[in-house]
């Protein structure tokens, strides 16, 4: 009675665990997935991890089926008292443990060969191709991104030309961070102290999961998420990023672009919120190229704020509403962050509602 009401618990619990992988839709080619590789190091990646599994998976059926095999077999069938005796004690077969040892090392070694042809294609850069070098800073929370070579300075946005390894060279500014676009590989620390660096590539014919850019962008093409993966203080899950994905032409037309001066206010009410952006401070933190005044270091660049995808390092998409409501509460959307300690807070700034959403027009404005 008691054994039949033990299998039908355990029945339930196994269709429970099941309900549960299905309902909670684990889909294998989300923005984020692993599981669905859109370049050849995350390809490469995506094998290593193949190999590791269906060797585990082999495992454990073998070696699970047996268990089930030898309990159901060899199991005590009588009733159990205390006179019955023990089962009779044996140290098993030497020739079994030596030829279990042998199939292990055996595994390890199908498991260990594509892991260091991994390791080294990883840690190495395509010689034959002149790779794009971009340097990573990592800040609590957001990304710089600097193109030593072609001058272009950005935040929470880089472009990589497609078919072009780029190799990004990593850095921090402060605590721990991790530089990580799950579709295209990764991922790598950024250490205080220690020059760490990867290389990532988009292949033309890979790019399943990325998002088309807004059609009112300046240029066009593809997008991908990226995402800090190292906890690295309390908005340490809101640090995220965008990788655009660009054909030549419009690679060159992003940096041209990015070089370019900040628009001119064209309306009043972009007029007063540069003249409000410049009265509330935001001008000590954030650049605006070609705004006399407006060339702090410590923030993003804005002088293209609008033009981007997402607004506060990924956390939101870009459109004015969003824009004022970051402003207006930034350490709602981004507990802890900087421009609201060391800004709003620390420097007692109060802005009036007005002076918000103007801001918000304005910046909204520099496409
Ligand atoms: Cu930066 Cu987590």
């Amino acid at each position: 009675m008691l054994e039949k009401s033990r299998w039908k618990h355990a029945g339930l619990m196994g269709l429970v665990a099941l309900l549960a992988l299905v309902l909670t839709g684990c889909g294998l080619d989300g923005y984020q997935s692993t599981l669905a590789p859109d370049g050849p190091v995350a390809d490469h990646q995506m094998d290593v991890f193949l190999v590791t599994l269906w060797v585990s998976v082999g495992i454990f059926v073998v070696v699970g089926s047996f268990l089930v095999y030898c309990l159901a077999t060899f199991r005590f069938k009588g009733e159990v008292t205390e006179d019955t005796p023990l089962p009779d004690q044996g140290h098993g077969s030497a020739l079994t443990e030596i030829a279990l040892i042998l199939i292990s090392v055996g595994l390890v070694g199908v498991i260990a060969y594509p892991t260091i042809l991994g390791i080294f294609y990883v840690g190495t850069l395509p010689q034959n191709d002149d790779a794009l070098v971009i340097k990573v800073t990592g800040l609590q929370w957001w990304w710089k991104f600097e193109y030593p070579d072609q001058g272009v300075v950005t935040g929470n946005e880089l472009a990589m030309p497609i078919g072009r390894p780029v190799k990004f060279e990593l850095e921090t500014a402060d605590v721990i961070h991790s530089f990580w676009v799950p579709r295209l590989g990764g991922k790598k620390d950024l250490m205080p102290g220690q020059d760490n660096w990867l290389w990532l590539q988009v292949d033309a014919g890979m790019m399943d999961g990325a998002r088309e850019l807004p059609e009112d962008s300046p240029y066009q093409g593809h997008y991908y998420y990226g995402q800090c993966a190292e906890f690295c203080g309390e908005s340490h899950a809101f640090m995220k990023f965008r990788v655009l994905a660009l054909d030549d032409e419009n690679f060159q037309k992003w940096v041209d672009h990015q070089k370019s001066e900040a628009r001119e206010p064209s309306t009043m009410a972009e007029e007063l919120g540069q003249q409000a952006f410049m009265k509330n401070q935001c001008a000590t933190c954030h650049m605006i190229s070609g705004v006399r005044g407006a060339q702090g270091l410590v923030g993003p660049d804005l002088t293209h704020v609008g033009s981007r995808v997402s607004l506060a390092a990924g956390i939101m998409e870009n459109n004015l509403d969003n824009l004022i409501a970051w402003i207006h509460s930034p350490n709602y959307y981004k507990p802890g962050n900087v421009m609201y300690k060391a800004g709003y807070e620390a420097m007692n700034i109060q802005m009036s509602d007005d002076d918000v959403v103007n801001i918000a027009k304005y910046l909204h404005s520099l496409k």
